[in-house]
Protein backbone atom coordinates (compact mmCIF):
# COMPACT_ATOMS: atom_id res chain seq x y z
CA UNK A 1 0.00 0.00 0.00
CA UNK A 2 0.78 3.39 0.14
CA UNK A 3 3.51 5.84 1.40
CA UNK A 4 2.03 9.39 2.67
CA UNK A 5 2.83 12.21 0.45
CA UNK A 6 6.53 13.94 1.00
CA UNK A 7 6.63 17.40 1.51
CA UNK A 8 8.44 18.70 -1.28
CA UNK A 9 12.00 20.07 -1.21
CA UNK A 10 15.38 20.86 -2.73
CA UNK A 11 18.57 19.39 -0.17
CA UNK A 12 18.33 15.52 0.28
CA UNK A 13 19.59 15.34 3.89
CA UNK A 14 18.13 18.92 5.04
CA UNK A 15 14.68 18.26 3.33
CA UNK A 16 12.83 20.44 5.49
CA UNK A 17 14.50 20.61 8.43
CA UNK A 18 14.96 24.05 8.44
CA UNK A 19 11.42 25.39 8.12
CA UNK A 20 9.88 22.92 10.14
CA UNK A 21 12.70 24.05 12.70
CA UNK A 22 12.02 27.83 12.34
CA UNK A 23 8.61 27.54 13.10
CA UNK A 24 6.82 24.16 13.50
CA UNK A 25 3.61 25.16 14.00
CA UNK A 26 3.68 27.75 10.43
CA UNK A 27 5.10 24.62 9.10
CA UNK A 28 2.27 21.91 9.77
CA UNK A 29 -0.26 24.47 8.67
CA UNK A 30 1.22 24.84 5.21
CA UNK A 31 1.70 21.25 4.68
CA UNK A 32 -1.59 21.07 6.03
CA UNK A 33 -3.60 22.96 3.75
CA UNK A 34 -1.51 21.07 0.89
CA UNK A 35 -1.36 17.30 1.86
CA UNK A 36 -3.54 16.99 4.34
CA UNK A 37 -3.58 15.31 7.74
CA UNK A 38 -0.80 13.02 7.21
CA UNK A 39 2.25 13.86 5.53
CA UNK A 40 5.87 12.94 5.81
CA UNK A 41 8.96 15.37 5.77
CA UNK A 42 12.13 15.06 6.04
CA UNK A 43 13.84 16.01 9.39
CA UNK A 44 18.29 15.54 9.28
CA UNK A 45 18.01 12.76 6.72
CA UNK A 46 14.81 11.09 8.28
CA UNK A 47 11.49 10.38 6.85
CA UNK A 48 9.42 12.05 9.46
CA UNK A 49 5.30 11.00 9.28
CA UNK A 50 3.55 13.84 10.83
CA UNK A 51 -0.12 12.89 11.82
CA UNK A 52 -2.49 15.68 12.87
CA UNK A 53 -5.82 16.26 14.32
CA UNK A 54 -7.29 14.34 17.07
CA UNK A 55 -7.26 11.14 14.85
CA UNK A 56 -3.20 11.70 14.15
CA UNK A 57 -3.07 12.28 17.94
CA UNK A 58 -4.50 9.55 18.80
CA UNK A 59 -2.72 7.39 16.66
CA UNK A 60 0.49 7.95 17.58
CA UNK A 61 -0.04 8.62 21.19
CA UNK A 62 -2.29 5.34 22.10
CA UNK A 63 -0.30 3.68 19.81
CA UNK A 64 0.51 0.10 21.04
CA UNK A 65 3.84 -0.83 22.55
CA UNK A 66 5.11 -3.27 20.16
CA UNK A 67 4.51 -0.68 17.36
CA UNK A 68 6.11 1.98 18.71
CA UNK A 69 8.86 3.19 20.47
CA UNK A 70 9.80 6.46 22.08
CA UNK A 71 13.30 5.78 23.78
CA UNK A 72 15.33 4.66 21.20
CA UNK A 73 14.83 8.54 19.33
CA UNK A 74 14.72 10.19 23.01
CA UNK A 75 17.77 8.41 24.44
CA UNK A 76 20.72 9.90 22.99
CA UNK A 77 19.80 13.11 24.07
CA UNK A 78 18.22 12.29 27.37
CA UNK A 79 20.92 9.64 28.51
CA UNK A 80 23.87 11.56 28.83
CA UNK A 81 21.35 14.50 30.82
CA UNK A 82 19.78 12.05 32.99
CA UNK A 83 22.56 9.21 33.07
CA UNK A 84 22.05 5.67 33.35
CA UNK A 85 18.97 3.13 34.15
CA UNK A 86 16.23 5.60 33.99
CA UNK A 87 13.76 7.12 31.77
CA UNK A 88 14.75 6.36 27.95
CA UNK A 89 18.10 4.28 28.98
CA UNK A 90 15.92 1.22 30.26
CA UNK A 91 12.91 -0.66 29.13
CA UNK A 92 9.38 0.82 28.78
CA UNK A 93 8.19 -1.62 31.77
CA UNK A 94 10.91 0.44 34.12
CA UNK A 95 10.18 3.77 32.91
CA UNK A 96 6.02 2.83 33.95
CA UNK A 97 7.53 1.54 37.33
CA UNK A 98 9.56 4.70 37.44
CA UNK A 99 6.66 6.79 36.45
CA UNK A 100 4.51 5.43 39.21
CA UNK A 101 7.11 5.65 41.88
CA UNK A 102 6.93 9.68 41.06
CA UNK A 103 3.19 9.56 41.13
CA UNK A 104 3.54 8.28 44.57
CA UNK A 105 5.08 11.18 45.47
CA UNK A 106 3.07 13.64 44.60
CA UNK A 107 0.49 12.90 47.28
CA UNK A 108 -1.96 15.52 48.64
CA UNK A 109 0.03 16.04 51.67
CA UNK A 110 2.79 16.96 49.89
CA UNK A 111 0.73 19.38 47.74
CA UNK A 112 -0.35 21.17 50.62
CA UNK A 113 3.32 21.80 52.14
CA UNK A 114 4.70 22.32 48.40
CA UNK A 115 1.73 25.57 47.66
CA UNK A 116 3.11 27.40 51.30
CA UNK A 117 7.03 26.96 50.06
CA UNK A 118 6.24 28.07 46.81
CA UNK A 119 4.43 31.14 47.54
CA UNK A 120 6.82 32.03 50.43
CA UNK A 121 9.37 31.37 47.57
CA UNK A 122 7.99 33.59 44.93
CA UNK A 123 7.12 36.57 47.80
CA UNK A 124 10.81 36.83 48.88
CA UNK A 125 11.58 36.70 44.96
CA UNK A 126 8.92 39.74 43.69
CA UNK A 127 9.81 41.52 47.34
CA UNK A 128 11.84 45.38 47.82
CA UNK A 129 14.79 43.22 49.62
CA UNK A 130 15.11 40.13 47.58
CA UNK A 131 18.95 39.92 47.40
CA UNK A 132 18.82 40.52 43.39
CA UNK A 133 17.60 44.23 43.85
CA UNK A 134 15.80 43.23 40.82
CA UNK A 135 12.67 44.47 42.52
CA UNK A 136 13.88 47.35 44.71
CA UNK A 137 11.82 50.34 43.98
CA UNK A 138 8.01 50.36 43.07
CA UNK A 139 8.21 50.42 39.33
CA UNK A 140 10.50 49.57 36.63
CA UNK A 141 11.42 47.46 33.39
CA UNK A 142 12.32 43.59 33.53
CA UNK A 143 13.48 41.06 31.08
CA UNK A 144 10.91 38.36 31.74
CA UNK A 145 12.43 34.75 30.42
CA UNK A 146 15.87 34.56 32.47
CA UNK A 147 13.99 36.61 35.76
CA UNK A 148 11.54 33.98 35.51
CA UNK A 149 13.84 30.70 34.45
CA UNK A 150 16.00 31.72 37.89
CA UNK A 151 12.33 31.79 39.97
CA UNK A 152 11.00 28.41 38.69
CA UNK A 153 13.95 26.57 39.55
CA UNK A 154 14.03 28.02 43.12
CA UNK A 155 10.29 27.48 43.94
CA UNK A 156 10.79 23.56 42.13
CA UNK A 157 13.83 23.21 44.08
CA UNK A 158 12.48 24.22 47.18
CA UNK A 159 9.42 21.73 47.06
CA UNK A 160 10.14 18.92 44.50
CA UNK A 161 13.72 18.71 44.77
CA UNK A 162 14.21 19.35 48.38
CA UNK A 163 15.68 22.02 50.87
CA UNK A 164 19.15 21.02 50.53
CA UNK A 165 19.12 21.01 46.57
CA UNK A 166 17.60 24.67 46.89
CA UNK A 167 20.18 25.84 49.39
CA UNK A 168 22.98 24.48 47.03
CA UNK A 169 21.10 27.58 44.10
CA UNK A 170 22.66 29.83 46.14
CA UNK A 171 26.50 28.15 45.50
CA UNK A 172 27.79 26.17 42.42
CA UNK A 173 24.70 24.10 41.70
CA UNK A 174 23.22 26.96 39.06
CA UNK A 175 26.47 26.75 37.32
CA UNK A 176 26.03 22.87 37.04
CA UNK A 177 22.41 23.00 36.29
CA UNK A 178 23.65 25.61 32.88
CA UNK A 179 25.95 22.81 31.52
CA UNK A 180 23.89 20.18 31.84
CA UNK A 181 21.06 22.15 30.61
CA UNK A 182 23.49 22.76 27.24
CA UNK A 183 22.88 19.02 26.75
CA UNK A 184 19.29 19.35 26.34
CA UNK A 185 19.69 20.86 22.56
CA UNK A 186 17.72 19.65 19.66
CA UNK A 187 21.16 18.86 17.84
CA UNK A 188 22.22 16.29 20.41
CA UNK A 189 19.43 13.64 18.91
CA UNK A 190 21.91 12.81 16.61
CA UNK A 191 25.36 14.70 18.26
CA UNK A 192 24.71 13.85 21.99
CA UNK A 193 27.44 11.17 21.88
CA UNK A 194 30.12 13.58 19.96
CA UNK A 195 32.67 14.67 22.31
CA UNK A 196 31.98 18.38 21.56
CA UNK A 197 33.11 21.04 24.13
CA UNK A 198 28.91 21.43 25.22
CA UNK A 199 29.22 17.87 25.32
CA UNK A 200 31.95 17.59 27.62
CA UNK A 201 30.97 20.57 29.99
CA UNK A 202 27.27 18.55 29.85
CA UNK A 203 29.22 15.09 31.19
CA UNK A 204 31.25 16.85 34.07
CA UNK A 205 28.03 18.31 35.24
CA UNK A 206 25.90 15.27 35.13
CA UNK A 207 28.91 13.55 37.24
CA UNK A 208 28.58 15.99 39.63
CA UNK A 209 25.05 16.61 40.29
CA UNK A 210 24.33 13.14 40.51
CA UNK A 211 27.05 12.81 42.97
CA UNK A 212 25.43 16.19 44.71
CA UNK A 213 22.26 14.26 45.01
CA UNK A 214 23.63 10.80 46.40
CA UNK A 215 25.39 12.72 49.28
CA UNK A 216 22.15 13.99 49.68
CA UNK A 217 20.84 10.61 50.55
CA UNK A 218 23.38 9.49 52.43
CA UNK A 219 23.66 12.60 54.58
CA UNK A 220 20.12 11.80 55.06
CA UNK A 221 20.53 8.45 56.09
CA UNK A 222 22.87 9.43 58.65
CA UNK A 223 20.82 11.53 59.97
CA UNK A 224 18.26 8.80 60.51
CA UNK A 225 15.73 10.35 62.93
CA UNK A 226 15.62 13.55 60.79
CA UNK A 227 12.22 14.36 60.23
CA UNK A 228 11.18 13.12 57.09
CA UNK A 229 10.70 16.07 55.03
CA UNK A 230 7.81 15.48 52.27
CA UNK A 231 9.67 15.97 49.25
CA UNK A 232 10.82 13.63 45.86
CA UNK A 233 13.94 12.16 46.96
CA UNK A 234 12.86 10.87 50.36
CA UNK A 235 9.76 9.37 48.52
CA UNK A 236 12.37 8.03 45.84
CA UNK A 237 14.55 6.12 48.38
CA UNK A 238 11.70 4.17 49.91
CA UNK A 239 10.49 2.98 46.71
CA UNK A 240 10.43 -0.65 45.18
CA UNK A 241 10.62 -2.42 41.82
CA UNK A 242 8.29 -4.98 41.74
CA UNK A 243 10.92 -7.80 41.51
CA UNK A 244 11.07 -6.49 45.59
CA UNK A 245 15.15 -4.58 44.63
CA UNK A 246 14.77 -1.11 46.15
CA UNK A 247 15.50 1.90 43.76
CA UNK A 248 19.49 2.40 43.56
CA UNK A 249 20.57 5.52 44.94
CA UNK A 250 21.88 6.68 41.65
CA UNK A 251 18.86 5.84 39.81
CA UNK A 252 16.69 7.81 42.43
CA UNK A 253 19.78 10.74 41.57
CA UNK A 254 19.17 9.91 37.81
CA UNK A 255 15.60 10.54 38.38
CA UNK A 256 15.75 13.43 39.94
CA UNK A 257 17.37 14.87 37.40
CA UNK A 258 15.29 13.91 34.74
CA UNK A 259 12.68 15.49 36.87
CA UNK A 260 14.71 19.00 37.31
CA UNK A 261 15.33 18.88 33.27
CA UNK A 262 11.18 17.93 32.84
CA UNK A 263 9.59 20.36 34.88
CA UNK A 264 11.92 23.24 34.51
CA UNK A 265 11.78 24.28 30.71
CA UNK A 266 8.01 23.69 30.30
CA UNK A 267 7.11 25.52 33.85
CA UNK A 268 9.34 28.29 33.08
CA UNK A 269 8.50 29.25 29.64
CA UNK A 270 4.84 28.51 30.50
CA UNK A 271 5.29 31.02 33.64
CA UNK A 272 6.70 33.67 31.54
CA UNK A 273 4.28 33.41 28.52
CA UNK A 274 1.46 33.96 31.32
CA UNK A 275 3.09 37.16 32.18
CA UNK A 276 3.61 38.56 29.15
CA UNK A 277 0.27 38.07 28.18
CA UNK A 278 -1.13 39.68 31.33
CA UNK A 279 0.67 42.42 30.85
CA UNK A 280 -0.82 43.35 27.71
CA UNK A 281 -4.49 42.97 29.66
CA UNK A 282 -3.66 44.14 32.68
CA UNK A 283 -7.46 43.94 33.78
CA UNK A 284 -7.36 40.60 34.09
CA UNK A 285 -4.78 41.19 36.47
CA UNK A 286 -7.24 43.21 38.63
CA UNK A 287 -9.92 40.22 37.96
CA UNK A 288 -7.53 37.81 39.34
CA UNK A 289 -7.17 39.57 42.46
CA UNK A 290 -10.49 40.42 42.63
CA UNK A 291 -10.98 36.49 42.48
CA UNK A 292 -8.86 35.69 45.45
CA UNK A 293 -9.81 38.55 47.27
CA UNK A 294 -13.44 36.66 47.13
CA UNK A 295 -12.50 33.76 47.49
CA UNK A 296 -10.16 33.62 50.25
CA UNK A 297 -11.17 36.65 51.90
CA UNK A 298 -8.73 39.07 53.78
CA UNK A 299 -6.89 39.36 56.95
CA UNK A 300 -6.75 42.37 59.87
CA UNK A 301 -4.44 44.39 58.01
CA UNK A 302 -6.56 44.17 54.48
CA UNK A 303 -4.46 41.90 52.56
CA UNK A 304 -5.41 38.59 51.04
CA UNK A 305 -5.16 35.74 53.36
CA UNK A 306 -2.96 33.02 52.98
CA UNK A 307 -3.62 30.99 50.42
CA UNK A 308 -4.03 26.29 50.68
CA UNK A 309 -3.77 23.92 48.38
CA UNK A 310 -7.58 23.26 48.50
CA UNK A 311 -8.15 27.09 47.54
CA UNK A 312 -6.35 26.48 44.09
CA UNK A 313 -9.41 24.18 42.67
CA UNK A 314 -11.51 27.25 43.89
CA UNK A 315 -9.90 29.99 41.92
CA UNK A 316 -11.63 29.32 38.37
CA UNK A 317 -9.98 32.18 36.62
CA UNK A 318 -6.17 31.29 37.77
CA UNK A 319 -7.02 27.92 36.33
CA UNK A 320 -8.29 29.58 33.33
CA UNK A 321 -5.22 31.80 32.77
CA UNK A 322 -2.73 28.44 32.62
CA UNK A 323 -4.77 26.50 30.76
CA UNK A 324 -5.16 29.13 27.95
CA UNK A 325 -1.95 29.54 28.08
CA UNK A 326 -0.82 26.23 28.11
CA UNK A 327 -3.33 26.35 24.57
CA UNK A 328 -1.39 28.91 22.58
CA UNK A 329 1.59 27.90 24.11
CA UNK A 330 2.17 24.68 24.25
CA UNK A 331 5.65 23.93 25.76
CA UNK A 332 6.33 20.56 23.54
CA UNK A 333 5.50 21.67 20.00
CA UNK A 334 6.74 17.70 18.90
CA UNK A 335 6.32 14.39 20.00
CA UNK A 336 8.06 11.75 18.41
CA UNK A 337 8.47 7.58 17.85
CA UNK A 338 10.09 5.47 16.43
CA UNK A 339 7.93 3.07 13.81
CA UNK A 340 8.47 -0.59 14.72
CA UNK A 341 5.88 -2.57 12.53
CA UNK A 342 4.16 -1.27 9.41
CA UNK A 343 1.34 1.11 10.44
CA UNK A 344 -1.91 1.37 8.53
CA UNK A 345 -3.23 4.46 9.18
CA UNK A 346 -6.98 3.90 9.07
CA UNK A 347 -9.43 6.19 6.72
CA UNK A 348 -6.35 6.87 4.78
CA UNK A 349 -4.71 4.53 1.66
CA UNK A 350 -1.61 5.28 4.16
CA UNK A 351 0.38 2.68 5.42
CA UNK A 352 4.00 3.77 7.81
CA UNK A 353 6.81 1.69 7.28
CA UNK A 354 9.27 1.15 9.88
CA UNK A 355 11.82 3.33 8.49
CA UNK A 356 9.97 6.07 9.06
CA UNK A 357 9.51 8.47 12.15
CA UNK A 358 5.97 9.32 13.72
CA UNK A 359 5.60 12.92 14.81
CA UNK A 360 2.64 14.05 16.39
CA UNK A 361 1.81 18.01 17.73
CA UNK A 362 -1.23 18.09 19.93
CA UNK A 363 -0.71 22.31 19.60
CA UNK A 364 -1.77 22.17 15.79
CA UNK A 365 -5.06 20.87 17.56
CA UNK A 366 -5.38 23.41 20.04
CA UNK A 367 -4.99 26.33 17.13
CA UNK A 368 -7.43 25.20 14.80
CA UNK A 369 -10.73 27.11 14.71
CA UNK A 370 -13.00 24.31 14.79
CA UNK A 371 -12.27 23.36 18.34
CA UNK A 372 -11.64 26.89 19.57
CA UNK A 373 -12.92 29.89 17.87
CA UNK A 374 -10.77 32.86 16.87
CA UNK A 375 -8.04 30.75 17.87
CA UNK A 376 -4.71 32.86 18.10
CA UNK A 377 -6.58 34.61 20.11
CA UNK A 378 -5.23 34.52 24.09
CA UNK A 379 -8.74 34.72 26.04
CA UNK A 380 -8.51 33.12 29.29
CA UNK A 381 -12.55 33.83 29.68
CA UNK A 382 -13.45 31.11 26.91
CA UNK A 383 -12.59 28.53 29.40
CA UNK A 384 -15.22 29.95 31.54
CA UNK A 385 -17.46 27.58 30.93
CA UNK A 386 -15.99 24.50 31.40
CA UNK A 387 -17.85 22.38 34.03
CA UNK A 388 -15.31 21.65 37.36
CA UNK A 389 -14.84 18.18 36.65
CA UNK A 390 -13.37 18.78 33.74
CA UNK A 391 -10.30 20.44 35.62
CA UNK A 392 -8.77 16.72 36.00
CA UNK A 393 -5.32 18.25 37.02
CA UNK A 394 -7.79 20.04 40.40
CA UNK A 395 -9.01 17.42 42.03
CA UNK A 396 -6.31 14.99 42.39
CA UNK A 397 -8.70 12.36 44.02
CA UNK A 398 -6.88 9.67 42.03
CA UNK A 399 -3.78 10.32 44.67
CA UNK A 400 -5.19 9.96 48.15
CA UNK A 401 -2.20 9.95 51.18
CA UNK A 402 -0.07 7.83 49.67
CA UNK A 403 -2.31 5.84 47.89
CA UNK A 404 -2.21 5.26 43.91
CA UNK A 405 -5.05 4.51 42.17
CA UNK A 406 -4.71 2.01 39.00
CA UNK A 407 -7.13 3.32 36.86
CA UNK A 408 -5.39 2.21 33.36
CA UNK A 409 -3.18 -0.44 32.10
CA UNK A 410 -0.10 2.09 31.95
CA UNK A 411 0.20 1.10 35.51
CA UNK A 412 0.67 4.65 37.27
CA UNK A 413 -2.66 5.57 37.71
CA UNK A 414 -3.83 8.57 35.96
CA UNK A 415 -6.97 9.70 34.49
CA UNK A 416 -6.34 9.68 30.55
CA UNK A 417 -9.20 10.35 28.45
CA UNK A 418 -7.95 8.74 25.49
CA UNK A 419 -6.74 11.17 22.89
CA UNK A 420 -9.63 12.46 21.96
CA UNK A 421 -9.51 15.83 22.89
CA UNK A 422 -7.95 18.75 20.78
CA UNK A 423 -6.33 20.07 24.16
CA UNK A 424 -3.14 17.66 25.12
CA UNK A 425 -0.30 19.71 25.96
CA UNK A 426 0.33 17.00 28.69
CA UNK A 427 0.36 14.62 25.73
CA UNK A 428 -1.50 11.25 25.91
CA UNK A 429 -1.37 7.56 26.73
CA UNK A 430 1.59 5.81 27.97
CA UNK A 431 4.54 8.60 28.20
CA UNK A 432 1.89 11.54 28.95
CA UNK A 433 3.31 13.65 31.74
CA UNK A 434 2.99 12.86 35.26
CA UNK A 435 4.26 16.54 36.46
CA UNK A 436 0.74 18.44 35.49
CA UNK A 437 -0.53 18.23 38.75
CA UNK A 438 2.98 19.92 39.86
CA UNK A 439 3.34 21.94 37.23
CA UNK A 440 -0.17 23.58 37.76
CA UNK A 441 0.28 23.72 41.49
CA UNK A 442 3.70 25.48 40.54
CA UNK A 443 2.51 27.84 37.97
CA UNK A 444 -1.27 28.97 39.81
CA UNK A 445 0.98 29.66 43.01
CA UNK A 446 3.65 31.94 41.29
CA UNK A 447 0.60 33.39 39.49
CA UNK A 448 -1.91 34.16 42.44
CA UNK A 449 1.60 35.66 44.66
CA UNK A 450 3.09 37.70 42.18
CA UNK A 451 -0.45 40.02 41.12
CA UNK A 452 -0.71 40.48 44.95
CA UNK A 453 2.16 42.21 44.50
CA UNK A 454 2.87 43.70 41.14
CA UNK A 455 0.89 44.78 38.31
CA UNK A 456 2.79 44.58 34.98
CA UNK A 457 2.06 46.01 31.64
CA UNK A 458 3.99 46.40 27.88
CA UNK A 459 6.61 48.72 27.51
CA UNK A 460 5.44 52.08 25.76
CA UNK A 461 5.18 51.32 21.73
CA UNK A 462 4.91 47.55 22.15
CA UNK A 463 2.13 45.78 20.96
CA UNK A 464 1.32 42.27 21.77
CA UNK A 465 3.73 39.82 22.91
CA UNK A 466 7.15 38.54 21.53
CA UNK A 467 7.22 35.86 18.94
CA UNK A 468 8.47 32.05 20.06
CA UNK A 469 11.56 30.74 19.89
CA UNK A 470 11.35 27.04 18.52
CA UNK A 471 15.28 26.56 18.19
CA UNK A 472 15.47 25.10 21.73
CA UNK A 473 13.89 21.37 22.63
CA UNK A 474 10.18 23.39 24.13
CA UNK A 475 8.78 26.48 22.88
CA UNK A 476 9.54 29.39 24.56
CA UNK A 477 9.16 33.39 24.22
CA UNK A 478 11.93 34.85 22.08
CA UNK A 479 14.56 36.46 24.90
CA UNK A 480 14.42 39.49 25.76
CA UNK A 481 10.90 39.95 26.28
CA UNK A 482 10.91 43.38 28.86
CA UNK A 483 7.75 44.21 30.32
CA UNK A 484 7.01 47.15 33.01
CA UNK A 485 5.92 46.44 36.55
CA UNK A 486 4.73 48.71 39.04
CA UNK A 487 4.21 47.52 42.83
CA UNK A 488 0.53 48.09 43.63
CA UNK A 489 1.41 49.16 47.61
CA UNK A 490 4.09 51.67 47.07
C1 LIG B 1 5.96 13.63 29.72
C2 LIG B 1 4.40 18.16 28.89
C3 LIG B 1 5.78 19.46 33.38
C4 LIG B 1 7.69 15.05 34.04
C5 LIG B 1 5.42 14.74 29.11
C6 LIG B 1 4.85 14.75 27.77
C7 LIG B 1 4.41 16.03 27.54
C8 LIG B 1 4.70 16.82 28.72
C9 LIG B 1 3.73 16.54 26.27
C10 LIG B 1 4.75 13.55 26.81
C11 LIG B 1 6.01 13.35 26.01
C12 LIG B 1 5.89 12.22 25.02
O1 LIG B 1 4.83 11.61 24.88
O2 LIG B 1 6.89 11.92 24.34
C13 LIG B 1 4.63 18.90 30.05
C14 LIG B 1 4.21 20.28 30.24
C15 LIG B 1 4.60 20.64 31.51
C16 LIG B 1 5.26 19.49 32.10
C17 LIG B 1 3.45 21.12 29.22
C18 LIG B 1 4.43 21.93 32.28
C19 LIG B 1 3.69 22.96 31.93
C20 LIG B 1 6.39 18.38 33.95
C21 LIG B 1 6.90 18.34 35.30
C22 LIG B 1 7.45 17.09 35.48
C23 LIG B 1 7.28 16.37 34.25
C24 LIG B 1 6.81 19.48 36.31
C25 LIG B 1 8.09 16.51 36.72
C26 LIG B 1 7.70 16.73 37.93
C27 LIG B 1 7.37 14.30 32.93
C28 LIG B 1 7.69 12.89 32.82
C29 LIG B 1 7.17 12.46 31.58
C30 LIG B 1 6.56 13.64 30.97
C31 LIG B 1 8.45 12.03 33.83
C32 LIG B 1 7.14 11.03 31.06
C33 LIG B 1 7.97 10.74 29.88
C34 LIG B 1 7.59 9.41 29.27
O3 LIG B 1 6.82 8.63 29.82
O4 LIG B 1 8.12 9.12 28.18
N1 LIG B 1 5.33 16.02 29.66
N2 LIG B 1 5.27 18.46 31.18
N3 LIG B 1 6.63 17.17 33.34
N4 LIG B 1 6.69 14.72 31.82
FE1 LIG B 1 5.90 16.55 31.53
Amino acid sequence: SDEPPVVFHLLPWIGSTVTYGIDPYAFFFKCRAKYGDVFTFVLLGKKTTVCLGTKGNDFILNAKLKDVNAEEIYHPLTTPVFGKDVVYDCPNSKLMEQKKFVKFGLTTSAFRSYVTLIAEETRQFFSRDAPSKRFASTSGTVNLPPTLAELTIYTASRSLQGKEVRERFDSGFADLYHDLDGGFVPINFKLGWMPLPHNRRRDRAQKKMAQTYMDIMTERRKEGNLEREEDMIWNLMNCEYKNGTPVPDKEVAHMMIALLMAGQHSSSATITWILLRLATRPEIQDELLEEQRQVLGTKADGSIADMTYEDLARLPLHNSVVKETLRLHTPIHSVMRVVKNPLPVEGTPYTIPTSHVLLASPGVTSRVAEHFPDPMLWEPHRWDETPAEEHAHLAPSHVKEGVVEEKEDYGYGLISKGAASPYLPFGAGRHRCIGEQFAYLQLQTILATVVRDLRFQNVEGVEGVVGTDYSSLFSRPLSPAVVRWERREK
